[in-house]
């Protein structure tokens, strides 16, 4: 198909009248997004003469700038002062939360409520946009099964169900019906693809994967995405059988474009066009013709399109209708936004008083913090604690308002976060608290000094380790339990935060192991940005609460879940590893020809290790609540299923503890044969539900042959009849209850 398929699309007239008037120079110019630095700059360079550039006609869009007036005064340049007069887009990073931060992504989704995510990316269009945005780079959306890579903060964890439903929440939430409105922001979902399966877990390294995997495993959240409408794509940094993304035609326009029907606009990553040369493709004109040729519509940072297209088209190595053409996508999305109507659309001065940081958007912060947190282990009867509590609180996160924003939230300010020691004074105003440090983040400086780079995360104190941990075992001595804050630092994870340990660090380590030998009731809260390797403290005699990094509410959401005002109901969407060799790990492994015993005992010729099982510590959808839930008369409705018909799959769940609380019911499915091997397991539908101390509800999913659909070797998505087994519990790691056959 090619160029005459990708411009076939229905033109626009506002949209098609200005492309008769423009110059190559000022096509070229669309395509071009720069930032004058006013955000993260992820990478080394921030654009020069960005107000010049903008004059000339060189820029499509600019990022890093907000504030209606700010944003007005951009416009105005753009628009009065450029021959055309053709307004920017102007983009921003709001990966959790504009101004009212939220958990990190990897927090939220631990929720599995697509509502409130969806609730949540409306609010922060509502706020983004008030500020002047309207194109926003988010929905991060890679499947990452590799705790060593920082990113994995950002993303919804492991499973291609699971990211899809994600997808769709933040793309619907971000967009709204109408992007014309002056309360939604176009989104961008990222980074296409496969970023998230970095080799080794360092950020940015290769991937090498074949296509069925990409396919079954790692595309479904991309296309969720696309499916549901998102108005632009990123490109992501790694290469895809061996050809960067930024350049690989394959991934933008046969796959992109031709088999999904994507519309809308691509745009790089922070000068990815420009690191081709480094990845050893050619000179900037070189990679730069490649990109475009590939189907990239617009460079960010790097101005190799601003500086070499023209000069390519002149030597005839790109086509002047690939410009067009890209150009003609840029401002299909300006029109989208209304902006060729309107380009002060979202200049409204009146709008941040009224929509930013308000009562209701932290109330809200508040709630999806609660609703983020996982009880990774309940020991003895600790938690909920009684308000009039006498507690020590300890740890270098427990009074610590740099790190509770989390990766990716610079548009937050970490001064307006409740810490928890003020999260649990509020929420239980007549408990004892006293507060000791304990230990540092980290003991190591130059460790401290590279997580640092936006802000003090790592403060290492003036007292010696030693004297840290006299004071905290001091204070747990005076008091009647311990509720001690550790983990990560909010830049241990995050953009370039790979780690290849990913233990709590030895300073924090040891603190724990010392406070639970104190013989008091302890409550480990534990914050980080990814799944840890928490082995040791799992056998200490401790509960462990997981907050991730709460974002501005973070304290008092704390103080909500331990004080039992909410009973956490958060489930893993990662597999936490027993230890960093069984990285990466996800739950949808494959049986493999030599499957593990079932006892899980190790035993020689099958695939397992010599020194570990294979299972996770904690499985991918684990999560304890104050209650109990018990699952019985799990059944199918029949036991065929035919090819137009659905079969419906039900359980009962039984809420057998002392609390009310809520469960996620998630139903798992085996093919148990196939033209492909199967996963030993995958996730196809979940259930939020609500039940009452004593009370019983019967839980349904309806499947159908739609949903038993996979890529085959000839990568059609096809479903083939035979027999599945399927189990419906609270976490992947039940065993199977139940099988139906799919007839043809
Ligand atoms: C990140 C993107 C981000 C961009 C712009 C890059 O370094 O990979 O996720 O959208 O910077 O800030």
């Amino acid at each position: 198909m090619g160029i005459s398929f990708l411009s076939a699309q229905e033109k626009i007239p506002q949209v098609e009248k200005l492309l008769a008037k423009m110059t190559l120079e000022e096509k070229i110019g669309q395509l071009n997004l720069l930032t004058p630095g006013g955000g993260i700059a992820t990478g080394s360079v921030v654009s020069e003469d960005v107000e010049t550039k903008i004059k000339a006609g060189n820029v499509g869009g600019v990022f890093g700038v907000s504030s209606p007036d700010k944003v007005r005064q951009a416009q105005d340049i753009a628009v009065k002062s450029s021959r055309l007069g053709i307004p920017l887009l102007i983009g921003s990073d709001i990966i959790h939360g504009y101004k009212t931060t939220y958990p990190i992504p990897l927090g939220l989704s631990s929720s599995w409520d697509m509502e409130l995510i969806k609730n949540g990316a409306q609010i922060a269009a509502k706020e983004a946009t008030a500020d002047g945005i309207n194109w926003n780079f988010s929905p991060m959306v890679d499947i990452a099964r590799d705790p060593r890579w920082g990113r994995i903060a950002e993303g919804a964890g492991e499973d291609p169900y699971l990211g899809s439903q994600v997808a769709i929440a933040m793309v619907q939430g971000y967009q709204g019906e109408d992007l014309t409105q002056p309360n939604t922001m176009m989104a961008t979902v990222k980074h296409m693809a496969l970023y998230g399966a970095a080799e080794a877990g360092r950020d940015y390294n290769s991937v090498d994967m074949s296509r069925l995997k990409m396919f079954n495993e790692y595309f479904p959240p991309y296309k969720a995405a696309v499916d549901a409408g998102v108005g632009s794509v990123m490109t992501s940094f790694n290469d895809i059988d061996g050809i960067p993304a930024s350049g690989n035609k394959w991934l933008l326009t046969d796959l992109l474009r031709e088999r999904w029907g994507f519309d809308g606009f691509v745009v790089s990553d922070y000068t990815s066009v420009n690191e081709m040369i480094a990845h050893g493709l050619g000179d900037l004109q070189a990679v730069s013709a490649l990109a475009i040729n590939a189907g990239l519509d617009m460079d960010m940072v790097g101005e190799g399109f601003l500086t070499t297209l023209k000069k390519s088209v002149d030597e005839g190595k790109v086509s002047e209708e690939q410009i067009t053409i890209a150009a003609r996508r840029i401002l299909e999305a300006k029109h989208k936004l209304g902006l060729l109507d309107d380009p002060y659309r979202y200049s409204d001065e009146s709008r941040p008083e009224k929509d930013i940081l308000t009562e209701e958007n932290r109330s809200f912060a508040r709630k999806a913090a609660t609703r983020s947190f996982v009880l990774l282990k309940k020991h003895e009867n600790t938690l909920p604690l009684a308000k009039n509590s006498n507690i020590a609180l300890i740890g270098p996160l427990a009074d610590n308002k740099n790190n509770m924003l989390g990766t990716w939230a610079p548009t937050g300010d970490p001064s307006l976060s409740i810490p928890v020691l003020e999260g649990l004074k509020n929420v239980a105003p007549n408990a004892t608290i006293n507060y000791a440090k304990g230990a540092n983040i980290s003991d190591d400086s130059t460790f401290a000094k590279k997580v640092n780079v936006f802000g003090p995360r790592i403060q290492i104190s003036e007292e010696s380790p030693e004297t840290l941990l006299k004071e905290a075992l001091d204070l747990a001595k005076k008091s009647e339990m311990i509720v001690a804050v550790v983990g990560e630092a909010t830049e241990m994870s995050g953009e370039a935060a790979s780690r290849t340990d990913i233990t709590i660090p030895d300073s924090q380590k040891k603190l724990i192991r010392e406070l639970a030998n104190t013989g008091k009731p302890v409550v480990l809260v534990l914050m980080s940005g990814r799944p840890l390797d928490i082995s040791e403290e799992m056998d200490l005699p401790v509960s462990i609460l997981q907050i991730w990094h709460p974002g501005v509410e973070a304290g008092n959401a704390v103080g909500d879940v331990l004080f039992g005002n909410y009973n956490p109901s958060g489930k893993l969407t990662n597999s936490w590893p027993r230890s960093v060799g069984q990285v990466p790990i996800h739950y949808r492994m494959k049986t493999t020809g030599r499957p593990e015993p079932e006892s899980g005992e190790f035993q020689k010729f099958k695939t397992n290790y010599l020194d570990s099982p294979n299972s996770p510590l904690l499985a991918f959808g684990y999560g304890l609540s104050y209650t109990n839930f018990e699952y019985s008369d799990v059944k199918a409705s029949s036991n065929e299923l035919g090819a137009n018909a659905t079969v419906s799959l039900s359980a009962t769940v039984t809420n057998t503890g002392d609390f009310d609380g809520e469960e996620t019911v998630q139903l798992y499915i085996h093919d148990k044969v196939r033209s492909i091997t199967p996963p030993g397991k995958e996730l196809k539908g979940f259930k939020k539900i609500m039940l009452k101390k004593g009370e019983s509800k019967t839980v349904t999913f309806e499947i159908s042959a739609e949903d038993l659909k996979f890529y085959n070797s000839d990568l059609k998505y096809v479903s083939e009849p035979g027999e599945f087994d399927f189990f419906i519990a609270g976490s992947s790691d039940a065993d199977f209850k139940g099988s139906f056959t799919l007839k043809k």
